[in-house]
Order: C-alpha cells, then sequence, then structure tokens
C-alpha cells in the first residue's frame, strides 16, 4: 500500500477535479514524491490532460474487473509520476447494481496489496456519487474536495460533506479532509464571501494557497501538458507548487 491514498472528491462537475489532480500531483513528483494517479472518471479526461490519448489502453476498468493486475496498467507519465488510465469498461462498473457492498470495496483491495514503493496514490473522481465514488471512499484515507467559487458551490459541499460523514459511520473511520478553492476569481467579491463561509464551517481544513481563475489552467489539457510543462513561470504554476507544499505539511488557513 502506498503512504498516503488521496480520493479527490466533489459530486459537481467543472469545478476542478481533473486540473487539481493533474497539476498537483505533478507538482508533487517534481518535489521528489512518488506519486500514482488513477482516472476514476469513465471520461477520461486526466489521462487526455497528460497528453495520453491511446484509445486502446486498458485501465483501472480491468484491473476492477479483477482481468488485470495494477502493474499490468501503469503508465509512465512524467518523472515519478505513473497513471492509470480509465479504460473503456469503467462506465460500466459505475453501472453495476448488483454485489453492493463487495463491489465498494474492489479499488480497496487492489490499493491494499500494490504500490508499497509509492508515496501517494490519488484517485480523479467522477462527479457522481455512484459506485465509483464509493470505490474511491472505500479505498483512501483521505479526502480532498476542490471547491469553486460560486453561490451553489456551497450548497454543494454540505451535500458532499453529508456523503462523506454517511461512509465514516458505515466504514467506522475518519478522513483526513482538505478543501482546496480551485477556481478562485481574485476581483470577484462573491469568491471571497463564499471562502469566508467555508471557513466558517470547515475552520483548519481550507488549504492555504487558492488556486486561481486564470486561462492558462484551460489551455493546458488541449496540449496535453501541465501547467508545470506548458508555463512553470507563470502565476498558476506557482500557486500548484505552493499547494503541493500546503498539502505535505498540512498547511491550513
Ligand atoms: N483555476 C482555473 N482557472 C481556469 N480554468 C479552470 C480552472 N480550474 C479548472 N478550469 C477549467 O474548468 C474546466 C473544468 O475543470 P475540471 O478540472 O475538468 O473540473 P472537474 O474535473 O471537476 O469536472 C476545464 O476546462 C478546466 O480547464
Ligand atoms: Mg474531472
Amino acid at each position: 500500500m502506498a503512504q498516503r491514498v488521496v480520493a479527490i472528491i466533489n459530486q459537481k462537475g467543472g469545478v476542478g477535479k481533473t486540473t487539481t489532480s493533474t497539476n498537483l500531483t505533478h507538482a508533487l513528483a517534481k518535489s521528489g514524491k512518488k506519486v500514482t494517479v488513477i482516472d476514476l472518471d469513465p471520461q477520461g479526461h486526466l489521462a487526455v490532460s497528460f497528453g495520453v490519448v491511446d484509445p486502446r489502453l486498458s485501465g483501472i476498468d480491468e484491473v476492477l474487473l479483477g482481468e488485470k493486475v495494477i502493474a499490468e496498467n501503469l503508465v509512465q507519465v512524467r518523472e515519478n509520476l505513473q497513471l492509470i488510465v480509465a479504460g473503456n469498461r469503467l462506465k460500466d462498473i459505475e453501472q453495476l447494481s448488483e454485489g453492493g457492498a463487495t463491489r465498494g470495496d474492489l479499488l480497496r483491495k487492489v490499493l491494499h496489496e500494490n504500490l508499497e514503493d509509492q508515496d501517494f496514490v490519488f484517485i480523479d473522481c467522477p462527479p457522481s456519487s455512484g459506485l465509483l465514488v464509493a470505490n474511491a471512499l472505500f479505498a483512501a484515507d483521505e479526502i480532498l474536495i476542490p471547491m469553486a467559487g460560486d453561490f451553489l458551490a456551497l450548497q454543494g459541499l454540505s451535500h458532499m460533506m453529508g456523503t462523506v460523514k454517511k461512509f465514516e459511520a458505515t466504514l467506522k473511520k475518519k478522513y483526513k479532509l482538505f478543501i482546496v478553492m480551485s477556481r478562485f476569481a481574485t476581483t470577484r467579491n462573491m469568491s471571497k464571501n463564499v471562502l469566508n463561509k467555508v471557513l466558517q464551517y470547515f475552520p483548519q481544513q481550507v488549504l492555504s494557497t487558492v488556486i486561481r481563475e486564470a486561462a492558462l489552467l484551460a489551455e493546458c489539457p488541449s496540449y496535453g501538458k501541465t501547467i508545470l510543462d506548458y508555463r512553470p513561470g507563470s502565476r498558476s504554476a506557482r500557486d500548484f507548487r505552493s499547494l503541493s507544499q500546503d498539502f505535505l505539511e498540512e498547511r491550513v488557513m
């Protein structure tokens, strides 16, 4: 098992889960940590963000279906950083309804027996609360919630926390939980208001660095590059390097 297993979750789409998964893991890898990142979203955007586009690659789908072992499906995407793609059949797993709890435990079992040499395993989750997210929550001991700076995001967050609490009760464990402001519009008052509310409800859980809204971050995936490849000197690259240090030192606001 890796040292730390972190699920990046939020049932809302477009909040920055995949952007955070891509750039935070690359920043950690660059600072010398050994990182594996799993694309648990059938859309496969994480792989695309790293420039991996081969549709024939088998991924975490076949591992969860018991047809392949993890070692066969690791793709070395950067130094110290390996990826497991989603695979074409991941969406079928999301739709499996039978087997309940046992199906929810598939990823945990696989991770428990593998990747011993890794400092981190990150899991980029789909925007849902189905079986795939259940698998991520069974497997993880830490949760990172990317949070956009709009008002509706706040409601999403309290719903998310409800889900997390349910899992804690069922699984009899307590997650280490962090929130990252992942699309922060510095010039908009709303962003600051939302941040203040989040701090009020979840003190000691918001990572110190906010990721600012920036066009560069939206451009990167179309080149298959992380922000650290694409514009290492940019403000956005600094945001993610700083966030990776927050994460290592558990630095919160
Ligand atoms: N801080 C940011 N600044 C600008 N664009 C962003 C930022 N974070 C995410 N995006 C863009 O917003 C869209 C949704 O982000 P994404 O990370 O895919 O969200 P999710 O994985 O939660 O659905 C993408 O086009 C992405 O490039
Ligand atoms: Mg995503």
